[in-house]
Protein backbone atom coordinates (compact mmCIF):
# COMPACT_ATOMS: atom_id res chain seq x y z
CA UNK A 1 0.00 0.00 0.00
CA UNK A 2 1.42 3.63 -1.25
CA UNK A 3 0.49 7.04 0.65
CA UNK A 4 -0.19 9.40 -2.04
CA UNK A 5 0.54 13.16 -1.14
CA UNK A 6 -0.48 15.54 -3.94
CA UNK A 7 0.32 19.41 -5.19
CA UNK A 8 -2.69 20.39 -2.73
CA UNK A 9 -1.16 21.11 0.80
CA UNK A 10 -1.93 18.00 2.84
CA UNK A 11 -4.21 19.57 5.85
CA UNK A 12 -3.19 17.33 7.87
CA UNK A 13 0.68 18.04 8.08
CA UNK A 14 1.89 19.64 10.99
CA UNK A 15 4.41 22.36 10.73
CA UNK A 16 7.49 21.49 13.17
CA UNK A 17 7.96 25.41 13.37
CA UNK A 18 4.97 28.33 12.63
CA UNK A 19 6.48 29.35 9.27
CA UNK A 20 7.82 25.68 8.10
CA UNK A 21 5.36 25.67 5.20
CA UNK A 22 6.21 29.62 4.05
CA UNK A 23 9.59 28.24 3.84
CA UNK A 24 9.53 24.41 2.53
CA UNK A 25 7.03 22.84 0.18
CA UNK A 26 5.14 19.72 1.70
CA UNK A 27 6.51 17.35 -1.44
CA UNK A 28 10.36 18.29 0.36
CA UNK A 29 9.45 16.81 3.98
CA UNK A 30 7.01 14.09 1.98
CA UNK A 31 10.37 12.67 -0.11
CA UNK A 32 12.66 13.43 2.54
CA UNK A 33 15.64 12.99 -0.18
CA UNK A 34 18.85 13.55 1.20
CA UNK A 35 21.81 15.98 0.38
CA UNK A 36 25.36 16.95 0.44
CA UNK A 37 25.89 19.97 2.59
CA UNK A 38 28.36 22.53 1.96
CA UNK A 39 29.45 26.33 2.44
CA UNK A 40 28.78 28.69 -0.58
CA UNK A 41 31.25 31.16 -0.45
CA UNK A 42 31.58 35.15 -2.30
CA UNK A 43 32.61 38.23 -1.45
CA UNK A 44 29.96 40.90 -0.02
CA UNK A 45 29.99 44.30 -1.95
CA UNK A 46 31.75 46.19 1.40
CA UNK A 47 34.34 43.32 0.30
CA UNK A 48 33.86 41.18 3.36
CA UNK A 49 33.82 37.17 2.73
CA UNK A 50 30.57 35.47 3.24
CA UNK A 51 29.74 32.29 3.93
CA UNK A 52 26.46 30.11 3.58
CA UNK A 53 25.63 26.89 4.69
CA UNK A 54 23.81 24.90 1.47
CA UNK A 55 22.28 21.74 0.26
CA UNK A 56 19.54 21.67 -1.84
CA UNK A 57 22.18 20.99 -5.10
CA UNK A 58 23.49 18.26 -7.50
CA UNK A 59 27.06 17.98 -9.14
CA UNK A 60 27.03 16.89 -12.59
CA UNK A 61 28.30 17.51 -16.52
CA UNK A 62 29.59 15.50 -19.27
CA UNK A 63 32.72 15.74 -21.47
CA UNK A 64 32.71 19.68 -22.20
CA UNK A 65 32.10 20.95 -18.98
CA UNK A 66 30.91 20.38 -15.09
CA UNK A 67 28.25 22.13 -13.49
CA UNK A 68 27.69 22.65 -9.89
CA UNK A 69 23.99 23.46 -9.76
CA UNK A 70 22.57 25.31 -6.72
CA UNK A 71 18.75 24.36 -7.17
CA UNK A 72 17.04 25.93 -4.43
CA UNK A 73 19.11 29.79 -2.98
CA UNK A 74 16.87 32.33 -1.57
CA UNK A 75 17.06 35.67 -3.56
CA UNK A 76 17.04 37.51 -0.45
CA UNK A 77 20.51 36.33 0.74
CA UNK A 78 24.09 38.12 0.70
CA UNK A 79 24.66 35.19 -1.52
CA UNK A 80 21.95 35.54 -4.49
CA UNK A 81 23.10 39.51 -4.78
CA UNK A 82 27.03 38.58 -4.67
CA UNK A 83 26.67 35.69 -7.18
CA UNK A 84 24.66 37.98 -9.31
CA UNK A 85 27.04 40.58 -8.65
CA UNK A 86 30.91 38.86 -8.99
CA UNK A 87 29.40 36.26 -11.48
CA UNK A 88 31.51 33.58 -9.72
CA UNK A 89 31.34 31.67 -6.69
CA UNK A 90 33.34 28.81 -4.27
CA UNK A 91 31.83 25.40 -2.83
CA UNK A 92 33.34 24.05 0.08
CA UNK A 93 32.99 20.57 1.29
CA UNK A 94 33.38 20.23 5.42
CA UNK A 95 32.93 17.39 7.58
CA UNK A 96 30.76 17.19 10.33
CA UNK A 97 32.77 18.52 13.04
CA UNK A 98 32.14 21.96 11.07
CA UNK A 99 28.95 21.75 11.64
CA UNK A 100 28.29 23.76 14.31
CA UNK A 101 30.69 26.72 13.18
CA UNK A 102 28.72 26.31 10.08
CA UNK A 103 25.55 27.13 11.74
CA UNK A 104 27.60 30.12 13.56
CA UNK A 105 27.64 31.89 10.10
CA UNK A 106 24.04 31.65 9.95
CA UNK A 107 23.23 33.11 13.07
CA UNK A 108 25.64 36.06 12.58
CA UNK A 109 25.01 36.96 9.24
CA UNK A 110 24.82 40.75 8.80
CA UNK A 111 26.96 42.59 5.76
CA UNK A 112 29.26 44.34 8.21
CA UNK A 113 30.48 40.60 9.76
CA UNK A 114 33.43 38.51 8.16
CA UNK A 115 31.64 35.13 8.12
CA UNK A 116 35.35 33.25 8.04
CA UNK A 117 36.03 34.79 11.62
CA UNK A 118 32.62 33.81 12.65
CA UNK A 119 33.45 30.49 11.60
CA UNK A 120 37.20 30.58 12.80
CA UNK A 121 37.70 29.32 8.72
CA UNK A 122 41.01 30.09 6.79
CA UNK A 123 40.37 32.46 4.06
CA UNK A 124 42.37 31.13 0.92
CA UNK A 125 42.18 32.95 -2.69
CA UNK A 126 40.61 30.96 -5.30
CA UNK A 127 42.81 30.31 -7.91
CA UNK A 128 40.75 30.41 -11.00
CA UNK A 129 37.78 33.01 -9.80
CA UNK A 130 37.86 36.03 -7.71
CA UNK A 131 36.42 33.78 -4.47
CA UNK A 132 37.69 33.46 -0.88
CA UNK A 133 37.53 29.68 -0.04
CA UNK A 134 37.80 27.62 2.72
CA UNK A 135 41.35 26.14 3.21
CA UNK A 136 39.83 23.91 6.24
CA UNK A 137 37.59 22.00 3.25
CA UNK A 138 38.83 18.95 1.87
CA UNK A 139 37.41 19.41 -1.52
CA UNK A 140 36.31 22.48 -3.08
CA UNK A 141 35.31 23.87 -6.18
CA UNK A 142 35.92 27.22 -7.97
CA UNK A 143 32.85 27.95 -10.22
CA UNK A 144 31.93 30.83 -12.89
CA UNK A 145 27.78 31.77 -13.07
CA UNK A 146 26.74 29.97 -16.31
CA UNK A 147 23.11 30.97 -15.78
CA UNK A 148 20.13 31.56 -12.76
CA UNK A 149 16.46 31.06 -13.07
CA UNK A 150 13.26 30.88 -11.03
CA UNK A 151 11.98 28.07 -11.16
CA UNK A 152 8.68 28.67 -9.57
CA UNK A 153 8.69 31.88 -11.06
CA UNK A 154 7.66 33.30 -7.52
CA UNK A 155 10.34 35.62 -6.58
CA UNK A 156 11.46 33.54 -3.57
CA UNK A 157 14.43 31.34 -4.57
CA UNK A 158 16.76 30.63 -7.46
CA UNK A 159 18.88 28.38 -9.39
CA UNK A 160 21.98 28.73 -9.52
CA UNK A 161 24.27 26.84 -12.66
CA UNK A 162 27.96 27.51 -11.89
CA UNK A 163 30.89 25.72 -14.26
CA UNK A 164 33.58 24.50 -12.24
CA UNK A 165 36.91 25.61 -13.68
CA UNK A 166 39.06 24.53 -10.49
CA UNK A 167 38.82 21.69 -7.78
CA UNK A 168 41.05 21.62 -4.98
CA UNK A 169 41.20 18.66 -2.74
CA UNK A 170 43.26 18.04 0.44
CA UNK A 171 46.13 15.29 -0.21
CA UNK A 172 44.53 13.13 2.80
CA UNK A 173 41.46 12.82 0.70
CA UNK A 174 43.41 12.32 -2.66
CA UNK A 175 43.33 8.38 -2.64
CA UNK A 176 40.97 5.53 -1.58
CA UNK A 177 37.73 6.17 0.39
CA UNK A 178 38.18 6.31 4.22
CA UNK A 179 38.20 10.02 4.32
CA UNK A 180 35.96 11.40 2.15
CA UNK A 181 33.11 8.98 2.79
CA UNK A 182 33.05 8.42 6.32
CA UNK A 183 32.78 10.70 9.71
CA UNK A 184 35.50 13.34 8.47
CA UNK A 185 33.87 13.34 5.01
CA UNK A 186 30.87 14.19 3.22
CA UNK A 187 28.25 15.45 5.29
CA UNK A 188 24.62 14.88 4.17
CA UNK A 189 21.21 16.58 5.39
CA UNK A 190 17.96 14.44 5.87
CA UNK A 191 15.70 16.64 5.40
CA UNK A 192 12.95 16.51 8.30
CA UNK A 193 10.73 13.63 7.44
CA UNK A 194 7.08 14.06 7.88
CA UNK A 195 5.37 11.35 9.80
CA UNK A 196 2.76 10.65 6.44
CA UNK A 197 0.28 8.85 9.01
CA UNK A 198 -0.10 10.82 11.64
CA UNK A 199 1.17 14.11 10.13
CA UNK A 200 3.28 14.53 12.33
CA UNK A 201 6.47 16.76 11.83
CA UNK A 202 9.87 15.19 12.67
CA UNK A 203 14.05 17.29 13.01
CA UNK A 204 16.03 16.96 9.71
CA UNK A 205 18.79 15.26 10.79
CA UNK A 206 22.94 15.40 9.71
CA UNK A 207 24.21 11.98 8.15
CA UNK A 208 28.09 10.75 6.76
CA UNK A 209 28.14 8.47 4.37
CA UNK A 210 28.68 4.45 5.18
CA UNK A 211 29.61 2.45 1.99
CA UNK A 212 27.45 -0.90 1.19
CA UNK A 213 29.55 -2.10 -1.92
CA UNK A 214 31.49 -1.39 -4.67
CA UNK A 215 30.65 -1.68 -8.29
C1 LIG B 1 21.22 22.83 7.65
C2 LIG B 1 20.86 24.24 7.27
C3 LIG B 1 20.16 25.03 8.17
C4 LIG B 1 19.80 26.34 7.82
N1 LIG B 1 19.11 27.07 8.74
C5 LIG B 1 18.75 28.33 8.42
C6 LIG B 1 18.03 29.13 9.36
O1 LIG B 1 17.72 28.70 10.48
N2 LIG B 1 17.67 30.38 9.01
C7 LIG B 1 18.01 30.91 7.77
O2 LIG B 1 17.67 32.06 7.49
N3 LIG B 1 18.69 30.19 6.87
C8 LIG B 1 19.07 28.92 7.15
N4 LIG B 1 19.76 28.19 6.24
C9 LIG B 1 20.00 28.73 4.91
C10 LIG B 1 21.30 29.52 4.72
O3 LIG B 1 22.39 28.91 5.34
C11 LIG B 1 21.19 30.94 5.23
O4 LIG B 1 20.09 31.56 4.63
C12 LIG B 1 22.48 31.69 4.93
O5 LIG B 1 23.06 32.04 6.16
C13 LIG B 1 22.34 32.89 4.08
O6 LIG B 1 23.58 33.51 4.06
P1 LIG B 1 23.89 34.85 3.29
O7 LIG B 1 22.77 35.83 3.49
O8 LIG B 1 25.14 35.29 3.95
O9 LIG B 1 24.08 34.49 1.86
C14 LIG B 1 20.15 26.86 6.57
C15 LIG B 1 20.87 26.08 5.68
C16 LIG B 1 21.21 24.78 6.01
C17 LIG B 1 21.96 23.97 5.01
Amino acid sequence: MKIEIGADFPQYFKPSYPEEFELFHHFEVTAGIPAVLFAVTTWKENGQPNVCFHAWSSFHGDKAAFFAVIGNLYQHTHTYKNIQRDKCFGINFLPISYYDKLVDTIHHNDLEKDEFEVGGFTLCDGKAVHAPMIEEAFVSLECTLKDIFDLSGAGITAMIIGQVQHISVEKEYAQGYEKRYGKDGFMMLVPAPQDLVTGMPNQSAIATVNIEKYD
